[in-house]
């Protein structure tokens, strides 16, 4: 039988190093806080209370947080890991694992930390590594039968005790009975002048309670105190999330200029080139294939489709066997039925596009409903504002509009009609009817091209 699980994250740091306003624990990763990170994998080991310790710009991260099943509690001064615990206690019970986790080390996997729950239950467990440059963390002190005994902190240990490699990764699992009645005997006398909760190892070896280490890699137990260590976590955490992705059937030219900052879902045999950016959630369908440069944003592309190189896919749904740029930016609210061409230098917004219909080149489409089989020439552009109001365009099925057209919003062009190259088109157009808004050519005769005077 396992115990019930509570956690505790420490969050009240200030984050001095990061030099900036936001509180550290809030700093992006992979398009998620960090703290984010740390309450997601708090979550998957469904503990029956989270709380989060609070000080240094609290009400953001509470702000940040809102909605979340979590209690929040102040540490008003940071006098110490010892002392952030110390004000969870109220509503730490005796009969639970109290886990206690860190906001700025986003890195660890619930995998690992559920290793460690696992393998503290009724004893005092520790998250551990083994590092070449222990500097500035606690060390893992053993006795002669190399039981732990103890945790020194760097700045007051021995030098004999600075050359042990193994070290404190800060993440512990505690009896919540053992806890209570420890924490309000540690002591400040130390180098830093801190409560600190690695103390309360010795009182565990005093009363002989077994204290268990679980190893880990020490990668993953890396906290983040500045902005070199935050994009040093943020390669890591896509590296392994590309690996995953791609044991799973994902084809990435190169995982090191691959990003993901939300969720990919993707079907079989699909293929990313370089140095694309997807966020958000991002659907793709069987053989997509995506070439280099290109940003994808909350969006879904059918089986098939192909996104060329430099492009931008918003909040868009893409069906199968269409073809995006290269150089296209498709923005906010588009649907593209199957085989739609958009090409380069096209840009699209809140526009639908019917089966198999073509914008190839250097066009703004916005605010428009295309219907199927429809050619937009190279250079039309959808005058869908006026400086106050948006209106739509609607083109139905089959329309073919020359290069270089206007369409001034709102318009509808009727199934089969043309329009012919260069026109300003301000009125409806019938089915099948020719709308030419243009004026008319004039060409002259005998014309005398204008000639360089001659020097004298
Ligand atoms: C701590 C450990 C050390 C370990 C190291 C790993 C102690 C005494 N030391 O050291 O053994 O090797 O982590 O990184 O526990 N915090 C609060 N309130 C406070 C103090 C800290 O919320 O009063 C939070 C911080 O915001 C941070 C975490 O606790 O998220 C760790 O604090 P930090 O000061 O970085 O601990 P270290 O001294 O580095
Ligand atoms: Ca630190």
């Amino acid at each position: 039988m396992t115990m019930p699980l509570s956690i505790v994250i420490l969050a009240a740091g200030k984050g001095t190093r990061m030099h900036s306003d936001l509180p550290k624990v809030l700093h992006d990763l992979a398009g998620k806080s960090l703290v984010q990170h740390v309450l997601d994998s708090a979550r998957a080991l469904n503990p029956r209370s989270i709380q989060m310790v609070v000080g240094f710009g609290a009400d953001k991260i509470k702000e940040k947080l809102q909605g979340q099943e979590l209690d929040f509690v102040y540490q008003d001064q940071q006098l110490g890991t010892g002392h952030a615990v110390m004000q969870a206690i109220p509503k730490l019970k005796d009969d639970e694992q109290v886990l206690v986790l860190y906001g700025d080390v986003p890195l660890l996997q619930s995998s690992t930390l559920l290793d460690l729950v696992s393998q503290s239950q009724g004893k005092v467990g520790i998250l551990t590594a083994t590092v070449s440059q222990p500097n500035g963390l606690g060390r893992i002190i053993r006795d002669d039968q190399n039981n732990i005994c103890a945790i020194v902190e760097d700045k007051d240990a021995t030098e004999a005790q600075r050359a042990i490699k193994e070290i404190n990764t800060g993440l512990m699992c505690i009896p919540g009975e053992a806890l209570k009645r420890w924490l309000p005997k540690l002591q400040a006398n130390n180098t830093q002048g801190e409560y600190y909760l690695t103390d309360i190892v010795a009182m565990a070896d005093t009363e002989q309670m077994n204290i268990v280490s679980t190893p880990c890699i020490a990668e993953e137990a890396g906290g983040v105190n500045d902005k070199v260590q935050l994009a040093f976590a943020e390669r890591y955490f896509q590296l392994r999330q590309a690996t995953e992705l791609m044991r799973a059937g994902l084809g990435l030219k190169d995982p090191n200029r691959f990003d993901l900052r939300g969720t990919l879902s993707h079907g079989r045999d699909v293929e990313i080139d370089i140095n694309t950016i997807l966020v958000g959630k991002v659907i793709l369908g069987d053989g997509v294939r995506i070439g280099p440069n290109c940003l994808l944003r909350d969006c879904s592309l059918g089986a098939g489709t192909v996104v060329h190189t430099n492009s931008i896919v918003t909040e868009s749904t893409v069906a199968e066997n269409c073809h995006i740029g290269p150089f296209a930016r498709l923005r906010p609210g588009n649907t593209l039925a199957a085989g739609a061409h958009v090409g380069n230098y096209v840009e699209l917004k809140n526009t639908q596009v019917g089966t198999g219909s073509k914008a190839n080149h250097l066009s703004y489409l916005g605010d428009s409903d295309i219907g199927a089989g429809v050619n937009i020439g190279a250079g039309t552009i959808t005058c869908n504002y006026d400086g106050i109001n948006k209106s739509r365009t609607t083109i139905e099925d089959d329309v073919f509009i020359g290069s270089n057209a206007s369409l001034v919003a709102p318009v509808t062009l009727g199934a089969g009609s043309t329009v012919a190259a260069g026109s300003v088109i301000t009125h409806d157009v019938e089915k099948k009817q020719l709308a030419l808004g243009r004026s008319k050519q004039i060409n002259k005769n005998g014309w005398q091209r204008p000639a360089k005077k001659k020097d004298r």
